[in-house]
């Protein structure tokens, strides 16, 4: 794990249940920030957040749906009430419907505009007057590859995570000046149970594209969270970095 020193900062995790949420929030807290864990799942939220504290950690859970604005401004007041203030902010909470473009229904579509791209506008807006206050904060904003190049089968999901490119653009212009650096994560294909459901063959074809020779991990994905939220990298912002692998597409 990079080595990087949060001791002091609190952090909230979108979709910290599982998955690369669930390895960005243990590697934040092993850095020494106190997370607040945001999830669906009450029961799988408790065994995560369970699982950091066992491994000395410091977290919390906070059961919310993302996509749902007054869900959001709810659970932002909850968790500022119990940290005081909050540091940095992954937005990582994602869901896939892929299907065909011309077979994409319209709750296909809102689903996953909704929990991608709204979930992330509404957490960032709720927290951001916190970091405000503090003239401190760092937000990270997991996008995908899918929302670089597209991905067939994918219009919905990479209009969603092209949109938090370009959100993640114009926020990075507004918040500056405050301090507060805003950057987005392009992961490559990653070892979660959203990419277990496709076939073992599809897997195979990916992993002979990926130069390193492997597809991602959580751990992967936290690395790069760690770079950006590092106290270190205050000259860094408005930035899409890919974590791929060196996939050729
Ligand atoms: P996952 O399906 O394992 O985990 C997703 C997490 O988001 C779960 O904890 C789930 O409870 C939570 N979540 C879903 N809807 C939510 C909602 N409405 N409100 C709050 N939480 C919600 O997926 P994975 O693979 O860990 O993905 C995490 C992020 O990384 C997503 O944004 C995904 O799009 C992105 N990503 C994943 C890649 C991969 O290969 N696994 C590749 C590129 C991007």
């Amino acid at each position: 794990m990079i080595k990087v020193d949060l001791t002091g900062k609190n952090a909230v995790v979108t979709g910290a249940t599982r998955g690369i949420g669930l390895g960005v929030a243990k590697a934040l807290a092993a850095s020494g920030a106190k997370v607040a864990c945001i999830g669906t799942n009450e029961e799988k939220l408790n065994e995560s957040v369970a699982d950091i504290v066992a491994e000395g950690g410091d977290a919390k859970a906070y059961v919310c749906n993302v996509a749902d604005s007054a869900a959001v401004t709810e659970v932002s007041k909850t968790i500022l009430a119990d940290f005081g203030k909050v540091d940095v902010l992954v937005n990582n909470a994602g869901i896939t419907r892929d299907m065909l473009m011309r077979r994409i229904t319209d709750d296909m579509w809102n689903d996953v505009i909704n929990v991608n791209l709204t979930g992330t506008f509404l957490v960032t807006r709720a927290f951001v007057e916190s970091m405000r206050k503090s003239k401190w904060g760092r937000i990270i904003n997991i996008s995908s590859i899918s929302g670089l190049i597209g991905n067939k089968g994918q219009a919905n999901y990479s209009a969603s995570k092209a949109g938090v490119i370009g959100f993640t653009r114009t926020v990075s212009k507004e918040l500056g000046n405050r301090n507060i650096t805003v950057n987005a994560i392009c992961p490559g294909f990653v070892d979660t149970d959203m990419t277990r459901v496709l076939q073992p063959i599809y897997i195979q074809e990916i992993t002979s594209r990926i130069p390193v020779g492997r597809i991602g991990t959580p751990e992967d994905i936290a690395n790069a969270v760690l770079f950006f939220a590092s106290p270190d990298s205050s000259f860094i912002t408005g930035q899409i970095l890919t974590v791929d692998g060196g996939l050729i597409m």
